[in-house]
């Protein structure tokens, strides 16, 4: 049985703490939460009966965890994970791992160092309908890649972005490009592979945030072949969705709902019998835009450590998109396309 102990009792708390505490993850269990306002460690402390602690080195001190999981904002996980790496102990950090290149070297480096395994939560890979169309890709179906698109069209009214100071500012969040949309930009570049290059333009459209509330990228693929992203919060008055389309000479598959959970379009050229099946059985729309991918991600990461499996999104791979959303914002400040690899120069993320 692994001890979870989380960093961060704030919105997304919840959802670990339910998976952890209520026993939904086999081989993992709540051994104690923190977070600096005590009033939020002690509601999700009580609620699961774990000890709370507003201070995560006397946790780390006082608490058998085998995996710490940092749930704090975004701009503060690089300063969380490696003041935590010390302890010898797992690492579990939600998305996005970091908002700057140096901070996710130095996450890696401090990780790598302490013999610590790091894990970036992307539940979104461990939906089913990604998990067949993955399959899929790694069978050759879809032969030579075509086209990659995906598109986040939710609503984060005003009342969202104000209830935390962090949200929406480069320092801490970045816009809907790392926050929300982060899903679908990793989603889009492990379906498709390497990007070579983008070209994007962004506007900050009804939210009074620092950062986008909108976004349209164009993108080219080491492969040859092209994509979109297009990304808002702007949509109203309700979440529209957040899909994935992938085309390729050898069929199209396109996976839709909420959070990327519906198998909307799955059609081959070589199509067997099973095939007409996957549409009905691959289509159900989660309670929330979080999806179901938080269970079989902790599952994955369970397994992982248990039987010493290579994880699906350690920091090198959680690098990769942070890599690109950094490219598309120079493309924002530039008016340039830019060619990936790249150094960052006017990408304001993680910038005061
Ligand atoms: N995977 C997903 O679908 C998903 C969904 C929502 C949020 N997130 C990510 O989760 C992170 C947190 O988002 P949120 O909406 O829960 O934010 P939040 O503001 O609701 O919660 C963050 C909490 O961390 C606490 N905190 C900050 N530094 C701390 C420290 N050193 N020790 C203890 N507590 C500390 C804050 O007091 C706050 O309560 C963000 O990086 C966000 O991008 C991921």
């Amino acid at each position: 049985m692994l001890n979870f102990a989380l960093i961060g009792c704030g919105r997304i708390a919840k959802r670990h703490a339910e998976l952890l505490g209520l026993k939904q993850i086999q081989g993992a269990r709540l051994a104690a939460v923190c977070d600096l306002v005590e009033d939020k460690a002690r509601h999700i402390g009580e609620k699961f009966a774990v000890p709370h602690f507003s201070d995560m080195h006397e946790m780390m001190s006082r608490t058998a965890v085998d995996v710490a999981v940092v749930l704090t904002e975004s701009g503060n996980h690089a300063r969380d994970v490696i003041a935590l790496t010390k302890y010898g102990k797992h690492i579990v950090v939600e998305k996005p791992m970091a908002l700057t290149l140096p901070d996710a070297d130095a996450m890696i480096h401090a990780c790598d160092s302490n013999g610590v395994r790091l894990f970036v939560v992307k539940q979104n890979r461990f939906n089913r309908p990604v998990v067949k169309a993955r399959e899929a890709l790694e069978a050759g179906r879809f032969g030579r890649l075509v086209l990659g698109t995906v598109r986040v069209r939710w609503c984060r009214p005003q009342a969202y972005y104000d209830q935390d100071s962090w949200r929406g500012t480069w320092a801490l969040d970045g816009g809907v490009l790392t926050n929300q949309a982060s899903h679908h930009v990793d989603l889009l570049e492990w379906m498709m592979g390497d990007v070579e290059s983008v070209y994007a333009k962004a506007s900050t459209a009804l939210a009074k945030i620092e950062a986008e509330d909108t976004a349209v990228v164009v993108l080219r693929f080491v492969s040859g072949a092209l994509g979109v992203i297009e990304a808002t919060t702007a949509a109203r008055p309700t979440d529209l969705e957040g899909s994935l389309s992938l085309l390729g000479e050898g069929g199209s598959v396109e996976i839709g709902g909420f959070a990327v959970n519906e198998m909307k379009v799955w059609r081959f050229v070589n199509a067997t019998d099973v095939d007409s099946e996957i549409v009905a059985k691959y289509s159900v729309n989660p309670p929330n835009v979080y999806g179901f991918g938080h269970q079989a991600y902790y599952e994955h990461v369970v397994d992982c450590i248990q039987n010493d499996k290579r994880h699906l999104v350690d920091g090198l791979e959680g690098r990769k998109s942070l890599e690109l959303i950094n490219a598309i914002y120079e493309s924002v400040e530039t008016g340039q396309e830019v060619r990936l690899r790249f150094q960052p120069r006017h990408c304001r993320l993680g910038g005061a």
